[in-house]
């Protein structure tokens, strides 16, 4: 199949085009914008791949759009594209909103004009919102809290819409917190890891007491495959990791396994709106013949090392862009803490 992977250059993105090439059954064009989080180094491995062809773009620019559906005769889109850290989207909301509903806004309906026959929107457990207890359905109400989550609920619903009115072939797929290799180190764990082996201080928001369900980044990738290719249109997959864990519990399995003091944890300021739990029910997905396969404990260590082992990955980034950021996020609360 000829797949429009969008975002392809971000973390899921290109653990997924990595993914869909290894089978050598597709054409993949990546379309990336190659904003902050967006690295080509992620594709290095494929990057001459015969099958592979990458072009940088906005989602959002329509021309564009269209004109890389018609030059390759693409037949699917991934849209793996977004702007996705809630702390940015508390500073910024206006870009949430432009990437992840227009932007998504505009593949449906270019992949509409060119007809494609499949739409897969990769989206997030945050959409159900704050769960005190059990777990979420793909039929349960949407109650997104943050400028991101209610970004992407956003998208979803635009995408759903398609179904609906169109018939356009939409799948959507909401995952839980998801973490390996290549991950951006804005996020809690790459955050930590680097910041531990650094040295350095580990912020926990609050009393560290949230919880997260936390997903391996191939199981997560094997999830989407599955929705794209076996999904019944105009549904939602979930993808859950089923390993909630406190975030006070990561951080010190983390200070564990790089054999750092406990003393390096600072609690500090939360972050406003903070969901405590997300939790999520992925029987529909398990039901096509997805599972997850890596456990906690082992996709943890094998981030770890993989942090340790390619420094020259995140270090250029830390001190780049991302020290600003830091300082504007973490800056106060940590002299305060
Ligand atoms: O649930 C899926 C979502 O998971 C994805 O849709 C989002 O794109 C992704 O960013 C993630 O959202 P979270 O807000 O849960 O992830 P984050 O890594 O930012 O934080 C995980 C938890 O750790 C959360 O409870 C906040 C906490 N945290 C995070 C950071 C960055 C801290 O305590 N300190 C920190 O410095």
């Amino acid at each position: 199949m000829r797949i429009l992977v969008t975002g392809g250059a971000g973390f899921i993105g290109s653990h997924l085009v990595r993914r869909l090439l290894a089978s050598s059954q597709h054409q993949i064009v990546n379309l990336d914008a190659l904003r902050y989080s967006g690295n080509l180094n992620n594709l290095s491995a494929v990057s001459g791949h015969p099958a592979y062809t990458f072009v940088q773009g906005d989602i959002c620019d329509a021309e564009l759009v269209a004109s890389v559906l018609h030059e390759h005769r693409i037949e699917g889109i991934i849209n793996c594209a977004a702007e996705t850290h809630v702390d940015r989207s508390i500073l910024e909301p206006g870009t949430f909103a432009r990437t992840d509903v227009m932007g998504t806004g505009v593949l449906l309906e270019e992949g509409r004009r060119f007809g494609v026959t499949r739409f897969l929107q990769v989206s997030t457990d945050e959409v159900y919102g704050n769960l005190e207890s059990g777990f979420a359905t793909e039929d349960d109400r949407l109650a997104p809290r943050s400028p991101y989550s209610a970004s992407k609920a956003g998208g979803d619903l635009l995408t759903l819409s398609y179904w609906t009115t169109y018939r356009s072939p939409v799948v959507v797929t909401r995952g839980s917190n998801t973490y390996g290799p290549n991950q951006y180190p804005e996020k809690f764990i790459p955050l930590f890891v680097t910041n531990a082996i650094e040295h350095q201080l580990l912020p926990l928001y609050g009393d560290g007491r949230q919880r997260r369900d936390w997903l391996a980044v191939e199981d997560h990738c094997a999830g989407i495959e599955q929705a794209f290719f076996h999904g019944e249109p105009g549904n939602i997959y979930n993808i859950g990791g089923g390993n909630e864990r406190e975030n006070i519990a990561v951080a010190e399995q983390i200070l564990t396994s790089l054999n750092k003091p406990r003393s390096l944890l600072r609690f500090v300021t939360d972050r406003p709106g903070h969901d405590r739990r997300y939790a999520i029910d992925s029987r529909k997905l398990r039901r096509l013949g997805w599972a997850p396969v890596v456990p906690f404990e082992e996709g943890l260590s094998t981030t770890i090392r993989w942090y340790q082992e390619h420094e020259s990955w995140w270090r250029p980034i830390k001190s780049g862009e991302f020290r600003a950021y830091y300082e504007q996020v973490y800056g106060k609360r940590l002299q305060q803490a």
